[in-house]
């Protein structure tokens, strides 16, 4: 059984990466020329623990190209390619679209798998455009970045969305050797069991930023609260106040889901106040800074992590990246460090300066803000690190800091 991928991203390399280590031999097609240049000379196009050892250990190499007929060809197709936000909140499915008409002109009946997340009837949408040339479906990828391997090696649960019992078959014995949760069903199903997932993740985080909210406002310890809440395993251990969720996935996600609810008349109320809740937190952090220091033209502004999250230098939609945004427009300047992020941030934003390490960020600073959770940050003291910044003014929405 050979196994094709579309897309050397996140989802495709960590699928391409978690086939090979169990045996089977991958094909992974990119149309980024760089991308692939770079996978041919064991590189990887971004961070990801444990990914290029798992290329390296592979029994069978997987081959990395260009040429898309080729993985096209496999027995089994798998498209990871990205499904950002368009401008009206829906998914764009272009490059989904642009994947399987690459594919049925490739190889007609091609199993067609979708991995990227797409709307609850995109596997029939697609099925429908090629005529029934593709045999379409859906096994959505529930990885993490920071653990992307791992995820997709040992998976919480694996999802198959299949219309057509045959293809339900193929894909349940390529996932026979893990010993996870396995659900199949119809693909508007498992669409939506990926979707549903991700808002419900959404939900959590704004959630417990709303409660934040309170807490600092009746004087509560929301860590305590927090903590608290976790012991009651309904609830869970997982709760984590911050500056509002980012990332390539929950943003457009929840934005695509509640685009949906809308065009069949279901308003998605409790998912569009999450949207609302985090927008207002991703402001959070700009207002305490107007608040304490005034006209924030010509301030100094220490940025520690800049990542949407600790294990990973992806900056897609990072809450330091909106954070940065809105100092530049008040006429501030930013000095970041970040233990991974480097050039991206730099492609965004050519003025800002990066520091080599934590401290040296803070030299000249008028105040700090603590955009990512990594555990280098937690080594410092919140006491100690308000005495380096001229208006002793630091906002750690992550509560990383020593208290
Ligand atoms: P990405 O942006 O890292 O990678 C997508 C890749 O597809 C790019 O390298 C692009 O050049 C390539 N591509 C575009 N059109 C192509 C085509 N016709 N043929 C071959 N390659 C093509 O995206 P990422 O983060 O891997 O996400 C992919 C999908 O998986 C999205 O739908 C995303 O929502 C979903 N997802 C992402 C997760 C994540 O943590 N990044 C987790 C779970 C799902």
């Amino acid at each position: 059984m050979t196994i094709g991928v579309l897309g050397a991203g996140y989802v495709g390399l960590a699928t391409a990466a978690s086939f090979a280590a169990r045996g089977f031999a991958v094909i992974c097609a990119d149309v980024n020329p760089e991308r692939i240049a770079l996978l041919k000379q064991g590189e990887l196009p971004f961070f990801e623990e444990g990914m290029l050892d798992v290329f390296r250990e592979a029994a069978i190499p997987v081959s990395f190209t260009l040429d898309s007929t080729l993985a096209c060809k496999c027995d089994v197709v798998f498209c990871c390619v990205g499904t950002p936000s368009a401008a009206d909140g829906s998914a764009d499915l272009s490059f989904v679209q642009a994947a399987a008409t690459m594919c049925v002109e490739a190889m007609p009946g091609a199993i067609f798998i979708l991995k990227s997340t797409v709307p609850p009837g995109t596997s029939r949408a697609i099925r429908d455009a090629v005529r029934g040339r593709l045999r379409v479906a859906a096994n959505p990828e529930f990885l993490r970045e920071g653990s992307a391997v791992n995820d997709a090696l040992h998976p919480s649960r694996v999802v198959i969305g299949a219309d057509d019992p045959d293809v339900a078959t193929v894909l349940s014995n390529l996932y026979q050797q893990t010993d996870v949760p396995l659900l199949v069903t119809d693909t508007m199903t498992a669409e939506m069991v990926k979707y549903a997932s991700n808002s419900f993740l959404a939900t959590k985080i704004s959630f417990i930023n709303e409660i934040a909210a309170l807490c600092e406002a009746v004087g509560a310890d929301v860590l305590a609260v927090a903590k608290g809440m976790g012991f009651d395993d309904r609830i869970g251990p997982n709760l984590q106040p911050g500056p509002g969720y980012g990332g390539s996935c929950f943003p457009k996600d929840v934005r695509a889901l509640i685009h949906l609810g809308g065009t069949v008349q279901v308003p998605l109320k409790v998912l569009s106040a999450v949207a609302t809740v985090n927008e207002e937190r991703q402001r959070l952090s700009f207002d305490r800074l107007g608040k304490h220091l005034g006209d924030l033209a010509g301030k100094r502004i220490a940025v520690w992590g800049l990542a949407f999250k600790p294990g990973t230098d992806d900056i897609r939609d990072a809450p330091a990246v909106a954070f940065i945004e809105q100092c530049l427009g008040a006429g501030a300047s930013i000095t970041a460090y970040d233990p991974l992020v480097r050039e991206a941030i730099i492609k965004k934003f050519p003025t800002v300066r990066l520091a080599p390490n934590a401290v040296a960020a803070l030299d000249g600073a008028d105040a700090l803000v603590v955009m990512t959770d990594w555990s280098e940050f937690r080594a410092y003291r919140y006491a100690d690190v308000t005495t380096q910044v001229s208006s002793g003014l630091v906002v750690d929405l992550r509560f990383v800091l020593q208290r």
